[in-house]
């Protein structure tokens, strides 16, 4: 899928309580910690909060502390002098010097070493380096952004995190709720990412079945906004016709999608389930649909139009 940035998607108090926040923080220069299970939209948020603010128009830069290997970190962050270690043959600039201005990200500062938590802190502090290998000092000009789904609380007093920077990054500290605890958030969420989809697919109109909707509310999203993504894009990809059916989407979803719901229900509101859902799954096909349900075909045209499913 394009990455097309959508808006900030928020219906749900819990969400509209960040971006009030986000809005407030994008004002100021403070340094500022987004925690958040995997998938929350914490780089979302931290680009959104530079848009917001007097530093849209610098540079937004972002180091993964995670997959980059510990000593390029450091070079990534500070830059280095020609020289300084083997294999840096010309001075490069860091990104704390080259974001001047603007935001620079730390994604999953809970991966940096205890060597660079060092640094890192001394920074917060001074808020001035040097380059490795270098004696120019120079001082920070942009705002920090930290971001982690890890529980650094948890990280300190196991002795894993430095607590003086814990207490440095957690000044301001935006927490971002799982999707499942912001459900109104849900549904507008997928349509706009199913309105993106289908503009990158050529597929526009396609909209959600019935069956669809309800399955997406009453899923529990443990990947979140990035797992609803996936699914429907490659609901997109799976599906040849005007609507999703909930046979479209993975397999982890589908499990939500019960005709008994857990709910208590009347049995005639079951029937009515299980009849639209084998209907969607045979994308309306009569004599199949009939057949899995072990119903005959009159039965299930008479049930069809009881329920006024066509
Ligand atoms: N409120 C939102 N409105 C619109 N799109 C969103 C929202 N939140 C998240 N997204 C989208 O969901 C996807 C995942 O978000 P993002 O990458 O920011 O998550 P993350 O918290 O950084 O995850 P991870 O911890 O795995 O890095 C992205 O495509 C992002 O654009
Ligand atoms: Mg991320």
């Amino acid at each position: 899928m394009s990455e097309t940035r959508l808006p900030w998607i928020a219906e749900d108090p819990a969400s509209k309580a960040v971006l009030d926040l986000a809005r407030k923080v994008a004002e100021t220069s403070t340094t500022l910690l987004i925690t958040g299970e995997s998938g929350t939209g914490k780089d979302h948020l931290a680009r959104l909060i530079h848009e917001l603010g007097p530093r849209r128009d610098a540079p937004f830069l972002k180091i993964d502390c995670a997959s980059l290997p510990q000593e390029l970190v450091e070079s990534e962050l500070f830059g280095h002098e020609r020289g300084a270690f083997t294999g840096a043959v010309e001075r490069k600039l860091g990104r704390l010097e080259m974001a001047s201005g603007g935001t620079i990200v730390l994604d999953e500062v809970a991966a940096l070493s205890p060597a660079t938590q060092s640094k890192l802190l001394r920074v917060l502090e001074e808020r001035q380096f040097e380059r490795l290998g270098g004696t120019e000092t120079i001082s920070i000009d942009a705002r920090l952004v930290a971001l982690t789904n890890s529980d650094l609380a948890r990280l300190v007093s196991d002795g894993q995190f430095r607590e003086d920077l814990f207490f440095r990054l957690s000044v301001l500290t935006i927490p971002l709720p799982a999707l499942r605890a912001r459900p109104a958030d849900i549904l507008p969420l997928a349509d706009a990412l199913l309105m993106r989809g289908a503009r990158v697919h050529g597929r526009m109109g396609v909209a959600f079945s019935e069956p669809v909707i309800k399955m997406l509310s009453s899923y529990s999203w443990p990947g979140n906004v990035r797992e609803m993504r996936n699914a429907i894009e490659r609901a997109l990809v799976f599906s040849g016709g005007a609507s999703l059916i909930v046979e479209d989407f993975p397999e982890s979803v589908r499990s939500a999608d019960s005709a008994y719901g857990g709910a208590l229900r009347s049995l005639d509101d079951v029937e009515r389930d299980a009849i639209h859902a084998t209907l969607e799954a045979t994308r309306y096909k009569i004599g199949k649909s009939a057949q899995i349900l072990g119903i005959s075909r009159k039965t299930l045209l008479d049930k069809r139009k009881k329920y006024g499913l066509s």
